[in-house]
């Protein structure tokens, strides 16, 4: 009896479980993959399931050349569309032959040549949302496959699962990477609809909040099958207390941006700081092959980057509003923070932001900052440049959906 009880231990304190004679399934998800916010590139926002191999490469080749991946950029993701609409005879997926006539494992072995990194698209339901098979009853069968194949990241949507319980679905497939054995980011996009900010921790690094994102400031895009996309302020604003959620190799995910489609450079830049604000994970959307120097601009600006990157990973929140401009703070690591005044109205405002009537309290993870007993210099993030200190008052003009992004370095 007491062997049966020390076996047991040993097995639930290893989280692993053996499957017949030949399969230790693992539990959990592989850690530390991504200790800040993962970027990359993701099909879906621009090119929907009209994607190919030629695509991809070119794709992966402007990351190298234009300097995306050296800002930090590294995976390419592949969403919905890369298959077939039937598994094989063994009940494998097929990649779609039409879109990758030379397979997909050649195409993820030149993407990694590049020395970046892969990764697809697949769902928890019978079917993903744009009607290819979904991964349902086939969690182990396609996490070997992916394996295989190389890629480095799944990200798994939540169509046509009725009668499924998420934390569940989320944590099998989770459980199948690991078993698989090969690293592999896991991206769960289930839109928010079950807190998979309280779940999500230990299955997967990083899961989507909201439905999905639409190419502008402020609006809501009603599509005629009822249910809605977002602008990038809308997102910002949807979950008001899941920040303390957040945080290195477990991220809350506000979608992949839409920089450099439909808005302008204006509301792309405000988009941007958002998401770095907000320590969202960082995929492009957009066509690289179309880029202008202005978004190119935009997604590598090294300062912008560093308050999305910084080592705490903690993400930001709204202070206050004033006459129209949101004022967001996020805290730094080495006792800075980032500050970003976002005019949401259709008109320029003036700010005149006093820092010594301010004190920004972050109650979820702990952090202060007392400008009355602490002086810090201001650094303008998108000027980069230094532009005095708070013991006088911040003043500026600022253009409709236009932003102000400051570094108080302490
Ligand atoms: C859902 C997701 C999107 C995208 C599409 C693909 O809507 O939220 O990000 O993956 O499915 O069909």
């Amino acid at each position: 009896m007491k062997k049966i009880a020390l076996l047991l231990a040993l097995c639930l304190t290893n989280m692993s479980f053996s499957q017949g004679n030949t399969h230790k399934q693992q539990a959990g998800k592989f850690e530390g993959l991504a200790m800040t916010p993962p970027m990359g590139w993701n099909s879906w926002n621009t090119f929907a399931t009209n994607i190919d191999e030629k695509l991809v490469k070119e794709t992966a080749d402007i990351m190298v050349s234009s300097g995306l991946a050296a800002a930090g950029y590294n995976y390419i993701v592949l969403d919905d569309g890369w298959m077939t609409h039937e598994r094989d005879a063994n009940g494998d997926l097929v990649p779609d032959p039409e879109k990758f006539p030379n397979g997909m494992k050649s195409l993820i072995d030149y993407v990694h040549s590049k020395g970046l990194k892969f990764g697809l698209y697949n769902c928890a339901g019978t079917k993903t949302c744009a009607g290819y098979p979904g991964t349902r009853g086939y969690e182990y069968q396609d996490a070997r496959f992916y394996a295989k194949l190389g890629i480095d990241f799944l990200k798994y949507d939540w169509c046509n699962t009725e009668g499924i319980t998420a934390k569940e679905a989320y944590a099998t497939m989770s459980n199948a990477l690991k078993t698989a054995g090969r690293p592999i980011v896991f991206s769960l996009c289930e839109w928010g609809d079950n807190q998979p900010w309280e779940w999500g921790k230990p299955v997967g690094n990083l899961w989507r909040i909201s439905g999905d994102i639409y190419p502008c400031f402020d609006c809501e895009f009603k599509h005629p099958e009822n249910w809605s996309s977002w602008g990038f302020m809308k997102i910002a604003d949807m979950r008001k207390d899941i920040r303390k959620y957040s945080g290195p190799d477990h991220w809350n995910d506000f979608d992949m941006m839409e920089v450099g489609n439909e808005m302008n450079d204006t509301e792309d830049k405000t988009h941007f700081a958002m998401w770095c604000m907000l320590s969202s994970p960082l995929f492009t959307g957009n066509d690289y092959r179309k880029m202008s120097k202005e978004t190119l601009a935009i997604l590598t600006n090294k300062e912008l980057l560093s308050v999305n990157q910084d080592k705490l990973g903690i993400q930001g929140f709204k202070y206050i509003i004033l006459d129209g401009v949101e004022v967001w703070v996020k805290p730094l690591s080495d006792g800075a923070w980032a500050v970003s005044f976002v005019n949401r109205t259709e008109t320029a405002k003036k700010v005149a932001f006093d820092w010594s009537k301010n004190n920004f309290k972050d109650i979820d993870f702990g952090y202060e900052a007392d400008f009355s007993k602490t002086t810090f210099k201001i650094k303008d993030l998108w000027k980069n440049k230094e532009t005095g200190n708070t013991t006088k008052v911040f003043s500026a003009s600022i253009a409709s959906h236009d932003v102000i992004t400051l570094k108080l370095i302490p």
